[in-house]
């Protein structure tokens, strides 16, 4: 029996210092890793004098899903890295045709020039590409087999002009069984490249479902610094700052119906019943009104409270206020 009561204090004290705690890292590290090509291509563009491709053929300075993985980088706050090939793909759109072709019939694996440096510090990867016959382009075979992707988010997105995401979810889900594969995106070329405003709202509803979007405003930012303002002086024991950004009155409720006031709950952290070590902040989504806002997270907690040490994940839900140009932190 005081076992239980024991572990469900430990537990109460968790979904405690979470909801009203902060975070060291402020979101998962993105990077959006695209293929691309720039050139002749079906359907966008101007057409040039004496090309040899189809009337629909035109030319274009950026490709289209360099165009898309340029708008995901911005609205989630990634690295943008371009996937070249050693050997660069022809400019003339009747010649790429036929070298995308062979590439297929002899499963291909084209050399890429550059490697990412630190892919172990991305924890979400975005894959973009055009397709190519039906197919996602070999190079992004290429891609994915020089790293090892396991335990990473990987989200699929690509261009295309009529087959959709064409099988390649299911390719890309194939070729990195122990990857988390994400639902992809697949936008047409000719609006990726010449509809802007289109292709940000088609982008913002998917990130927005995949609770990717990154904080977007000069308060949200503010909120997050606060806190993560807040999170350093639970690891540092800071009691001054955590007195000072807790508005007074919190109270720190606990399941059972129990609250602590802020010099309880501060008490607890400077006598080491409550020592808090690392968090990782999943997904955190901030809702800003006015003076009031709110922000939502996954966290997961690295601790050790009443003799208890682990990591748990856990919903997080923080209260903040502005006042005088600054967000405090209640419940
Ligand atoms: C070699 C080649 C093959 C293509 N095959 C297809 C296809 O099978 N289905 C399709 O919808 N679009 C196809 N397209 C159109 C491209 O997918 C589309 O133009 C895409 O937006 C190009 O992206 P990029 O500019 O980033 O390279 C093909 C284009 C090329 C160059």
């Amino acid at each position: 029996m005081k076992k239980i009561a024991t572990f469900l204090l430990v537990l109460i004290m968790l979904v405690l210092a979470l909801a009203t705690a902060s975070a060291k890292e402020t979101s998962p590290r993105i990077l959006v890793a695209y293929l691309s090509r720039a050139g002749e291509n079906y359907h966008v563009g101007e057409t040039r004098e004496g090309s040899v491709s189809s009337a629909y053929a035109g030319y274009i300075e950026k490709g289209n899903t360099a165009i898309m993985a340029a708008v995901i980088a911005e609205t989630t706050g990634a690295d943008l890295f371009e996937i070249k090939t050693v050997t660069p793909y022809p400019d003339e759109y009747a010649s790429m045709l036929r070298v995308a072709q062979e590439e297929i019939d002899s499963n291909a694996r084209p050399e890429l020039t550059e490697t990412v440096e630190s892919m172990d510090e991305y924890n979400v990867i975005f894959i973009g590409y055009p397709i190519w016959h039906a197919k996602m382009p070999q190079a992004i075979y290429s891609f994915i087999e020089n790293y090892d992707l396991s335990g990473k988010t990987v989200i699929p997105f690509n261009t295309h002009e009529g087959s959709g995401q064409s099988g390649t979810q299911q390719a890309i889900e194939n070729a990195l069984p122990d990857s988390t594969v994400l639902q992809g995106l697949a936008i047409l070329g000719k609006t990726a490249q010449e509809d802007q405003e289109n292709t940000q709202a088609m982008i913002d509803e998917w990130l927005e479902e995949l609770g990717m979007k990154k904080v977007n405003s000069t308060e949200d930012a503010q909120v997050l610094a606060t806190y993560g303002a807040i999170q350093q002086a639970m690891i540092d024991k800071d009691i001054e700052t955590l007195d000072r950004l807790y508005l007074d009155g919190t109270t720190f409720t606990h399941m059972s119906g129990k609250t602590q006031t802020k010099a309880e709950f501060f008490g607890e952290i400077a006598d080491g019943t409550l020592n808090y070590f690392a968090y990782d902040i999943q997904h955190p989504q901030i809702t800003v009104s006015g003076n009031e806002a709110t922000l939502s997270a996954s966290v997961a907690l690295t601790a050790k409270v009443y003799g208890a040490s682990g990591t748990w994940t856990l919903p997080v839900n923080a209260h903040f206020s502005k006042i005088e140009g600054q967000w405090y932190a209640h419940n």
